[in-house]
């Protein structure tokens, strides 16, 4: 599947991630800026907090209680489409998934 991240300073990085790989590890992997992934993608650090853009938001599923006490602690603001990216995995579904980096 493609992805593309939109970075704050309007510039996007555009990568074909294969099915199965968070998209934290795809940004790591595509020196996506300002995400950084530290704890690997346990959940417990949220260092990988993006934003869906809007017309993907339904389709990258549901935020469970874990990554909900973790966005909170988020460093940028939290907005309703939130998300830690290294609990959205690649799939054909995603195929030109669109995430916006917040600002640091
Ligand atoms: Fe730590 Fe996603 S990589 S919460």
């Amino acid at each position: 599947m493609k992805v593309t991240w939109k970075l704050p300073d309007g510039q996007e990085i555009t990568a074909e991630v294969a099915n199965g790989v968070n998209m934290m590890e795809a940004a790591v992997a595509n020196n996506v800026p300002n995400v950084i992934g530290e704890c690997g993608g346990n959940l417990s650090c949220a260092t990988c907090h993006v934003y869906v853009d809007d017309a993907w938001a339904d389709r990258t599923g549901e935020v469970d209680d874990f990554e909900d006490a973790m966005l909170d602690v988020a460093e940028a603001e939290r907005r309703g489409t939130s998300r830690l990216s290294c609990q959205i995995e690649a799939s054909d579904d995603l195929d030109g998934l669109v995430l916006i980096v917040p600002q640091p």
